[in-house]
């Protein structure tokens, strides 16, 4: 039992936890590829080494992955400080270069000497597709940074392989990525690039992207729906998701054909960022008004919405609860109550289904009196939830006021 007990143990320190053991980098001058202060994380990895996100048969394990800042040619190195050996019985590591050659593609380096040779070639590479939009970012350190927004597609010579190394960065750092057939002509791709100096040179670095899906929407549109998007980590934070958001609605909104825009599965940042965007887009619409907005959600609202910026009835429907939030003196009680009524509406659609189920529930079973004791405590729950539902909605509101009110 204690051999058990201490075999074990031996076997743990041959664990290692795979979001720290993978090491991405953005490399932009050949000093940083020693310096840990560029380095960052997954935030996970259990598509690739399973949910627990552990590998098991190293100590000192480090999956470097490191990519020139722009054109995101790769430098892929696996170090470790000791394996397995067989004197642990029938216990193989695993075969982490298998796992890693199955998402990053063919053509990377090895060798830091032929890396750093490559790195001096990134002053050739330029943004793919269209320039869509340009903008700029104060930044304390570095002061005033250009930013460009392009629209890309296969037919950019050297895009499909770029993308093929741009998508590997989702598997870690979106719960349920998945890779994309590019070949599908109905994918739209954009990206951020950041302008950057060296040496006296203008050089451009990938900062994030997105890719939508054209959808056919009856009888002769389409629907836009955003698949994926990813700003690269050491960008997140600085505006440039919202102004990649703004640029493609900006973008589809003067393509007639374009019904809506919808995204695929979205996440709690991503509809806030949404929400964010939608906001800014619709203040200067007339049917958001101030006075119109106290009078609830009008058709006017959702087709001006909808014709104008291409904004599906849901969106509008969110994006006129942060307007009228914006308007309401949360102080006066009536008004208060107007408005948690008028929001709260749209939130017990979802009870109200359930309520719906529950009753068609009781009259199968027959069942009615004990069913209808446990209905009336589901509603004191529901009531519950309810409520909670509305705060944790206010405040995210109220954050995307905040946010609306420093860029003003
Ligand atoms: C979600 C995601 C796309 C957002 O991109 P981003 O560039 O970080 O977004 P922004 O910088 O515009 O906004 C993010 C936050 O930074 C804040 N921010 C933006 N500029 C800022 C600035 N100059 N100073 C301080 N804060 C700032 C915003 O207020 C916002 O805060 P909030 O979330 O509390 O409202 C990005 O975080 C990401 O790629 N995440 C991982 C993948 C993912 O979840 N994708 C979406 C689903 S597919």
């Amino acid at each position: 039992m204690a051999g058990a007990n201490n075999m074990e143990k031996k076997l743990a320190e041959f664990k290692c936890d795979t979001n720290e053991a993978v090491c991405l980098k953005l490399i932009r001058f050949p000093e940083d590829v020693d310096d840990d202060g560029t380095t960052f994380h997954p935030e996970y990895s259990h598509q690739i080494f399973g949910d627990d996100e552990v590998a098991f048969g190293y100590k000192g394990l480090q999956i470097q992955l490191f990519y020139t800042a722009g054109s995101l040619t790769t430098l892929y190195k696996v170090k470790y400080s000791s394996k397995v050996t067989d004197t642990f019985d029938c216990v193989e590591p695993d075969n982490i270069d298998g796992k890693i050659r199955e998402i990053v593609p063919a053509g990377f380096i090895c060798n830091t000497d032929d890396f750093i040779t490559l790195l001096e070639k990134e002053a050739n590479f330029r943004p793919f597709g269209t320039l869509l939009h340009v903008y700029t970012v104060h930044n304390d350190e570095a002061g005033e940074l250009t930013y460009q927004i392009h629209k890309a597609d296969l037919s950019c010579s050297g895009f499909r392989e770029y993308h093929e190394r741009l998508q590997t960065f989702l598997m870690w750092f979106i719960e349920t990525a998945s890779f994309i057939d590019p070949d599908d002509d109905r994918w739209d791709f954009f990206l951020v690039f950041e302008k950057y100096n060296k040496d006296g040179e203008t050089l451009y670095a990938t900062i994030g992207y997105m890719t939508v899906y054209n959808y056919y929407a009856y009888p002769d549109k389409t629907r836009p729906r955003v698949s994926q998007m990813l700003i690269l980590p050491p960008f997140q934070g600085e505006g440039h998701g919202a102004q990649l958001l703004e640029a493609v609605h900006r973008f589809y909104s003067s393509v007639p054909k374009v019904q809506d825009i919808t995204a695929e599965d979205p996440s709690e940042s991503y509809v806030k960022l949404r929400d964010y965007v939608l906001v800014k887009l619709c203040q200067g619409l007339s049917s958001f008004a101030e006075d119109k907005l106290h009078q609830g959600l009008s058709a006017e609202m959702v087709e001006e919405a909808q014709m104008k910026l291409k904004i599906n009835k849901k969106h509008a429907r969110r994006v006129y609860e942060i307007l009228r939030l914006r308007v309401t003196d949360m102080s006066d009680e009536e008004k208060s109550r107007a408005y948690r009524l008028a929001v709260k509406k749209r939130l017990f659609g979802p009870y109200r289904k359930n309520q719906r189920e529950l009753t068609k529930m009781t009259k199968c079973l027959r069942l009615e009196e004990v069913v209808s004791q446990l209905g009336q405590m589901d509603t004191q729950m529901q009531h519950e939830e309810l409520e909670k539902s509305y705060q944790v909605v206010l405040q995210d509101y109220r954050r995307i006021i905040e946010r609306l009110a420093s860029q003003a």
